[in-house]
């Protein structure tokens, strides 16, 4: 099976170097493993909690995407998008917000360093608070188990908000998935290999530090800041400690073993610091240029980067239109017509029974599925054009039964059911015939239940 890996970039800056070192790269990396089905986006509603300046939120959620294409991300294999595209995204957030505890969310660090900061300076504690930033876990719980993500990479100040995310979405399937998994349980990941770049003054590269190193400004640009490195007084001759130099850190994160090697050895020479910094000036224009030339001229384009993001929120719809579906399905927010369910309340022990759910696609049609009692999906129908007609068949194949089915194995893996001369629903694909019969036979079995 595929590991769905999902992660968001809070779209409130300007990517430099120690975000490509950091997170870019390694997810860029990440995505090309074979069993990788990688969600990247922009979270661009979440940007809207700490930042009030719709011009730079704009600009930066440019500047973000424009970086990532740039930089080698393949929007045909990853699925990459504005969380704000998407929305179904908010509407998942309302569903959790009303199983998520506030007790829970009340020891979120980030809401609860704002009011620590409050209480600190004498003001009332929930002072210049929005509900934005208290209820930012579960928007970001929304983003991660909209898509079932299995793998969620983030830095360590994230953790907390994954296993939050883990936590409402347990509560959500206790509360509503009938026995079944609504939502799979995501896991943070921590990358330790990963390098974390020290900034001009050899403190962590920041934002906030004010010591970064620009990702794609020009190469003079470039030159000029890396002249800004702090370095120690050694004169040029005089030995120099690649291991208490940042400057070797830098080059480190970019080098190839021997081209480290090397740096090393001409370091412990006595290589002058200015020679120093050309040779990392060198190397990080070699790594840069190309996806530097790429990145303006994507960003002389932004028609076309539109583009690129809509498709992206078509293929991420593709999943998160008929999943919110079946959500709003579990919780009661049905369609009058085509909810069978109450129709057909046949128990089973433990209160669960067999049942269709019917949901609407993003192409406006209808389609249902059908589930045994213990939550197994059974069936997937056709498109229906109308959410009447899957009342009728449904009420049909409730009220005939076992004697309605017609099922058709079409292949080794998958059969059919079909009612007078039309095909009406798919099974999943099995391994094998034995596990396609036995499924064949489930089926029946969830039919008669509801029959009784
Ligand atoms: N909050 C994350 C950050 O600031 C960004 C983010 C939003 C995110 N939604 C997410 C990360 C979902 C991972 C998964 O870094």
């Amino acid at each position: 099976m595929k590991t769905r890996i999902l992660t968001g970039i809070t779209t409130t800056g300007t990517p430099h170097l120690g975000n490509y070192a950091g997170a870019i790269r390694p997810a860029i990396v990440a995505s090309r493993e074979a069993n990788a089905d990688s969600f990247y986006f922009l979270a661009d509603y979440h940007a809207l909690i700490k930042c009030d300046d719709p011009q730079r939120i704009q600009q930066s959620r440019l500047e973000i995407a424009a970086t990532w294409l740039a930089s080698g991300l393949d929007a045909e294999r990853v699925t990459f998008y504005r969380q704000s595209d998407i929305p179904e995204i908010p509407e998942l957030t309302w569903l959790l917000t009303c199983v998520a505890g506030k007790g829970l969310l009340n020891r979120a660090h980030a809401y609860k360093a704002s009011v620590d900061k409050n209480v600190e300076k004498g003001e009332d504690p929930d002072a210049g608070i929005t509900m934005g930033l208290f209820s930012y876990p579960v928007l970001m719980a929304a983003d991660i188990l909209m898509f079932n993500a299995h793998k969620v990479p983030v830095g360590r100040d994230q953790i907390q908000h994954v296993e939050m995310a883990r936590d409402i979405g347990q509560r959500f399937n206790h509360l509503f998935g009938n026995g079944r998994e609504l939502f799979t349980a995501p896991e943070a990941l921590i990358e330790e290999s990963v390098a974390t770049l020290p900034g001009l003054d050899g403190r962590k590269m920041s934002k906030s530090y004010d010591n970064t190193i620009p990702l794609f400004g020009s190469a003079k640009q470039l030159k000029s800041t890396i002249a800004r490195i702090v370095t120690d007084s050694r004169l040029p001759g005089e030995p120099k400690d690649p291991d208490d130099s940042h400057l070797f850190t830098l080059y480190q994160a970019f080098a190839t073993p021997a081209q480290l090697a090397e740096f090393r050895g001409e370091l412990l020479g006595g290589l002058a610091w200015g020679e120093a910094k050309q040779r990392l000036f060198e190397l990080l224009d070699n790594e840069l240029s190309e996806a530097r030339e790429r990145y303006h001229a994507l960003m002389a384009r932004p028609g076309e980067l539109e583009d690129i993001l809509q498709a992206g929120a078509a293929k991420a719809r593709k999943v998160a239109t008929p999943f919110l579906g079946e959500l709003r399905e579990a919780v009661g927010l049905r369609n009058f017509r085509s909810d069978v369910t109450s129709a057909a309340p046949a128990k089973k022990k433990g209160g669960k029974t067999a049942r269709f759910a019917s949901f609407r696609e993003t192409d406006g049609s209808f389609r249902f599925r059908f589930f045994s009692a213990d939550g197994e999906e059974l069936l997937l129908s056709r498109g229906f054009s109308d959410p009447k007609a899957i009342g009728v068949v449904t009420q049909r194949l409730v009220a005939q039964g076992v004697d309605a089915l017609e099922l058709r194995a079409d292949e080794d893996d998958q059969f059919s059911l079909w009612l007078d001369g039309e095909c009406l629903a798919d099974s999943p694909s099995y391994a094998d015939e034995q596990s396609l019969e036995a499924a064949m036979l489930r089926l029946r079995q969830a039919l008669a239940t509801l029959m009784a």
